[in-house]
């Protein structure tokens, strides 16, 4: 077949006829899925990209007025905050009574680090039962809908890598117990790799190495897919938004969605104290009187060292990626289609092929993904609102193998967390000498969303103590 000659003339416009060299080698069916990836391309805006991001190294301009960014904290600090906060749980709390609020799960990425492969979302992490990061979500998606008495939708993206395999995972698991209706899912971009000499990368013969275009791409996907309208529909106009990697999220918390709502926020976020000046942590600056978060591998050294006359970090306000966004401010920012956010550009190893046409695997990078970030919208935001979280109530990522943000670190925190509620619910945790907890516990997200849920849970079931040593998942 023939390549059609519009498209052809755009591509030839950007120089990069190069990825037709094998088009007459290729049958008919490799033909028609190149071309579908040509035709997606914007190849307008291509020759910039590649003279921008790839020919040289972009430098990420670190404004001369970056000043740490205001919260609120965590525990209010005089009575005028008290009733602040009051108010906000009551305010949520009614939002989501109204059916008002959605989730929102980014779950495009690669997930290499984790060295998992497969969905992220589908990785074991239920430290006694090994339930996976995606039944973490659906339990309190689950139950904070009963206990609010309206279904939340759940909006879920995925990306070119991993969408037929996440769809397959709920659909084994009878949707962990949601309405299959209240679950949407929904693809990101692609964007097209470049390798050093600014041409584009093959992955194949007859395909370009595509990957997924960044959590940026959230926004316009929303548009694109039929997602905004949907909420449109359903009357949500609340969207909690949180990593696929982090399944202590508090995706439903009163507080959060009620002072986000109170405070008239178009994009809002929880802040954590940064452990250390260097945690890999997005960091809450303002600039402009506009809210940046500027990326851990950005900011300036002296910078992330500064610290306040009583020694404290200056920049302490890190991101675990927890946002509440209004989908009013989503649907005008995408309102002609496009959405113009900075690309990041990494640098990759990406597989691709040589003059012949068969596969090489760099062992260095030969080349650049381009990516574009959430967060970038918080300075095209007129509101904005942070709230300090109770890290270890809120974040506990699964990034890496072994050690720091691992699958391990993770579950211990979910035991901690558990172990903390059977507590407060009046339950004895064995514990070691050093406060450790001497257990491995596990509670079902869809039975207990809250303290509160915790309370009951333990006088139905008649739970009163746990056993020094045992493994128990409260399901
Ligand atoms: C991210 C944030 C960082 C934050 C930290 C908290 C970025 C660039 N940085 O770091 O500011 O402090 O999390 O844990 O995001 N994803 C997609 N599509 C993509 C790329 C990523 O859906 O194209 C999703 C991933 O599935 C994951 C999330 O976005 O859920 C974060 O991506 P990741 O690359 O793991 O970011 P981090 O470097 O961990």
């Amino acid at each position: 077949m023939n390549i059609d000659t519009a498209l052809y003339r755009r591509i030839e416009a950007a120089e990069q006829l190069e990825v037709l060299r094998f088009w007459n080698d290729i049958d008919e069916a490799g033909q028609r899925k190149l071309a579908a990836q040509l035709a997606a391309i914007n190849w307008e805006e291509i020759p910039g990209l590649i003279r921008d991001y790839v020919l040289q190294r972009p430098k990420t301009e670190i404004p001369d007025d970056l000043a740490p960014a205001k919260y609120f904290p965590d525990r209010a600090v005089d009575a005028e905050s008290a009733d602040l906060y009051r108010r906000a749980v009551a305010a949520g709390e009614n939002a989501l009574r109204q059916g008002r609020v959605c989730c929102l799960t980014v779950a495009g990425g690669q997930g290499t680090r984790l060295g998992f492969d497969g969905p992220k979302g589908t990785y074991p992490i239920g430290p006694v039962s090994g339930r996976s990061l995606f039944a973490y979500f659906a339990g309190s998606i689950l139950r904070a809908g009963q206990k609010y008495g309206r279904p939340i939708s759940w909006y879920i993206m995925t990306s070119l890598l991993n969408c037929d395999a996440t769809i397959e995972f709920f659909r084994r698991n009878d949707f962990f117990g949601l309405a299959p209706e209240q679950v949407f899912f929904f693809t990101q971009g692609t964007m097209p790799a470049i390798g050093y000499d600014g041409k584009l990368l093959l992955g194949a013969r007859d395909s370009l190495a595509l990957s997924p275009d960044g959590h940026g791409g959230t926004l316009l996907a929303l548009r694109k897919s039929g997602a905004l309208e949907r909420m449109e529909q359903e009357k949500t106009d609340i969207i909690s938004y949180f990593q696929v990697d982090n399944p202590l999220v508090k995706m439903c918390d009163p507080r959060f969605i009620g002072l986000h709502d109170l405070e008239r926020s178009d994009m809002s976020a929880i802040m954590l104290a940064k452990t250390g000046p260097f945690e890999k942590l997005g960091n809450f600056c303002v600039s402009g009187g506009r809210l940046h978060i500027i990326e851990y591998s950005d900011l300036p050294e002296v910078l992330a060292q500064k610290r306040n006359a009583d020694g404290s970090l200056a920049f302490v306000a890190g991101s675990p990626a927890i946002h509440m966004i209004s989908r009013r401010f989503v649907s005008e920012l995408t309102a002609d289609g496009v959405l113009k956010l900075p690309w990041h550009r990494a640098d990759k190893k990406i597989p691709t092929v040589d003059a012949q046409g068969n596969p090489v695997k760099p062992e260095t990078p030969n080349g650049v993904k381009l990516e574009s970030f959430i967060f970038d919208a918080l300075p095209l935001a007129k509101r904005t609102m942070i709230l300090e979280g109770d890290r270890k109530e809120v974040f506990a990522p699964t990034k890496n193998a072994t050690g720091v943000d691992s699958a391990e670190s993770c579950r211990q925190m979910l035991v901690d967390r558990d172990a903390r509620r059977l507590e407060a619910a009046g339950v004895s945790v064995p514990r070691r000498g050093d406060g450790s907890v001497d257990a491995k516990i596990e509670i079902s997200p869809a039975l207990v969303l809250d303290d509160e849920d915790a309370k009951a849970y333990v006088k139905t079931h008649r739970v009163t103590r746990i056993e020094p040593g045992t493994e128990i998942c409260l399901d």
